[in-house]
């Protein structure tokens, strides 16, 4: 069964170009970020590797590790890496899964059979400390990600687990929030002063975080 939001993420151990993942143990107490390729030596993929190396700072900055992963082998993922770095000017800096055995992408779900029956898909799995999955993404082959939105998703999950808001759409951090219909107005008004109405079931207030 596809994994759904709020499941726990499943654990594994994997060989990768970090040594050996015991998946769990690996995350500790972070944010963790999987996501998948569909093959190495390929054009989108390793554009979009060397931008997940260029993010690190915007990860680490929110207590993220990120995991990368393909069916390819550890001796193939290790002599790619030096193409990423020569055409995208950054070095990976996280782990690089190998699954040519499709353990970890059949655990996940991670090859859809009527798109293509032996390489995974573009998948991103967002996993909370807690180890559940708070967030999934699935793009076909062809179409690169766009992983500016994963540090700014990631801020949203991390205000939205803590504090009662949720964020509107195109959010960014430091931009105002939504108070969640839960939270009645007398209860609002002690937690968010100076909240604004719009409607009655759309109150916003300052990010409390910024
Ligand atoms: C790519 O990364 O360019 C790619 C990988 C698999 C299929 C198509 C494109």
């Amino acid at each position: 069964m596809a994994i759904r939001l709020g499941d726990t993420a499943p654990d594994f151990t994997a060989e990768s170009t970090m040594g050996t993942i015991e998946f769990h143990k690996w995350l500790g107490d972070s944010w963790g970020i999987l996501f998948t390729h569909p093959k190495d030596f390929t054009p989108v993929c390793t554009t979009e590797l060397g931008e997940v190396a260029k993010l690190k700072g915007e990860f680490d900055k929110r207590n993220v590790k990120a995991i990368g992963l393909s069916v390819d082998s550890v001796q193939d993922h290790n002599k790619w890496l030096g193409d990423i770095e020569e055409t995208q000017g950054a070095a990976v800096n996280y782990p690089l899964l190998a699954d040519p055995e499709r353990k970890v992408a059949d655990l996940y779900e991670m090859i859809h059979e009527n798109a293509n029956n032996t390489l995974t898909v573009r998948s991103v799995f967002i996993i909370g400390p807690d180890k559940k999955v708070k967030l999934t993404l699935t793009y076909p082959a062809s179409t690169g990600r766009n992983f500016d939105e994963i540090p700014r998703v990631i801020d949203s999950l991390q205000l939205t687990s803590n504090h009662k808001v949720a964020t509107p759409v195109n959010w960014k951090h430091g931009e105002d929030v939504i108070i969640v219909p839960s939270v009645s107005d007398e209860e609002a008004a002690k937690k968010f002063p100076g909240y604004t109405t719009v409607k009655p079931y759309l109150r916003t207030t300052k990010d409390p975080t910024a």
